[in-house]
């Protein structure tokens, strides 16, 4: 390899380095420190949060009364929020205000009477957690499944909608979806709220691709927009790692690489991405 380029755009965005900051405040005030669930998709950080005194809690009723809780950036469902409120905890609220922009458009459409659709992966903790702030949501997972909704009968067109996306979901589904409501539905609001720092990263990681002879992208084997990482660089390179930590890394696979880029999901941190660099250079920088 003569040359190692690395993505402006890769590691922790402003609501997971937000998160973590606040986790690591609340450590140092607060004795009895619970996350409702993991902090964030990465092994490594939620490792050390817990070395430093954090606990995770599966849900509110594992949390005792009068501990400190720090609702991640994905969110929780409004039903959560008020269970944590309900044990007495001081509530460290880390959701990322991108998301909670998304549980505000939802519930306004509820309250009018709209019906919200969400684009998005339904098993995923952010969609979950939107799922909980408005009354009967329909989760599609892309535009093919938009269209058998809409077919079947569940989504009804003249009915007023209103949808959303996860904010880690690509413009490209977005652009297939709204397509299909412009030409279906008679009275939809469709919000864009595709986290720009996604979209940045997507598109950096994409023309990386198309420019570099191998491709490693770092993230939680658990989180969306790592993943989304990946396909997006298999789409336009042939050679593709998807790795976890330094310790995953496959160098033996650059040897005949003459460039290989690197990008990192939204919740590596900096010293992760360093130590994968380091090996990199280490080993196949010629
Ligand atoms: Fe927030 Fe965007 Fe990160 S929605 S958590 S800043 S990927």
């Amino acid at each position: 390899m003569r040359e190692l380029r690395v993505a402006k755009s890769a590691g922790f965005c402003f609501g997971v380095s937000r998160s973590v900051k606040m986790a690591e405040e609340m450590l140092a005030a607060e004795a009895n420190c619970y996350s409702l669930g993991e902090l964030i998709h990465n092994d490594d950080v939620v490792q050390h949060l817990r070395s430093e005194g954090l606990t995770v809690a599966d849900g509110p009723e594992q949390i005792p009364q009068g501990a400190s809780v720090i609702i991640r950036s994905h969110g929780v469902s409004r039903a959560e929020f008020e269970a944590v409120q309900r044990t007495g905890a001081t509530v460290y609220d880390a959701t990322c205000p991108k998301v909670k922009r998304i549980h505000e458009i939802v519930a306004e459409a509820s309250a009018d009477g709209r019906q919200p659709v969400i684009i998005g992966a339904a098993d995923h903790p952010e969609v979950r957690a939107i799922c909980g702030w408005c009354t009967s949501p329909i989760v599609v997972n892309d535009a093919s499944q938009l269209a058998a909704r809409i077919a079947d009968g569940t989504i009804d067109c003249a009915k007023p909608l209103t949808v959303v996306i996860q904010t880690t979901q690509t413009q490209e589904k977005l652009l297939e979806c709204q397509k299909i409501i412009k030409k279906e539905c008679t009275n939809a609001k469709l919000f864009d709220t595709i986290c720009g720092a996604t979209f940045t990263r997507q598109t950096e990681a994409a023309q990386m691709a198309r420019n570099c002879d191998a491709m490693v992208v770092v993230g939680g084997s658990h989180s969306a927009n790592s993943r989304h990482l990946y396909e997006i660089c298999c789409s336009a390179c042939a050679n593709v790692q998807f790795i976890e930590n330094a310790a995953q890394l496959d160098t033996s696979a650059f040897v005949h690489a003459d460039t290989v880029g690197l990008t990192a999901g939204a919740s590596v941190p900096a010293w992760i991405i360093k130590e994968v660099k380091q090996k990199m250079s280490d080993e196949i920088l010629t």
